[in-house]
């Protein structure tokens, strides 16, 4: 019995997060590696924005101006970048050492 009700409980939910996915509701959380690549790196290192790589950061202010913005800097809203997503990219930012290919003020 336990057996039937685990396949019934994995069906539903495999069908629930593939109509999720349909919707485009469904995003697996990126990592840190990924989001700053795809996203911050577009400015970051490319001397449009400041480096932010190897500074040792603090991650509350790294949350704040991602969230709001700050001058040239855009703000991102969490339909963007998960709050998961930011959480992982705020401590990883913060603790990257000193990048060697990036070019910035
Ligand atoms: C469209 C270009 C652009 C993108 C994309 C961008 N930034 Fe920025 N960012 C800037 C600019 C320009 C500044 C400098 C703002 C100022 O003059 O105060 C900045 C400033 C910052 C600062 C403050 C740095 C300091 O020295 O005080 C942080 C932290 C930061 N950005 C994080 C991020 C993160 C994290 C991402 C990715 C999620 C990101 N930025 C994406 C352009 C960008």
């Amino acid at each position: 019995m336990k057996v039937i009700i685990g396949i019934v409980a994995g069906l539903g939910l495999a069908s629930a997060a593939y109509a999720a996915q349909k919707l485009g509701e469904y995003q697996p959380e990126r990592t840190p590696e990924v989001v700053y690549a795809k996203v911050c790196g577009y400015c970051h290192g490319k001397n449009v924005g400041p480096i932010i790589l190897g500074r040792t950061l603090d991650t509350d202010m790294i949350k704040s101006v991602t969230r709001h913005g700050r001058n040239g800097m855009p703000a991102f809203r969490p339909t963007e970048i998960t709050n998961g997503e930011l959480d992982a990219l705020a401590v990883w930012i913060s603790k990257s050492p000193t990048p060697t290919k990036e070019h910035g003020k």
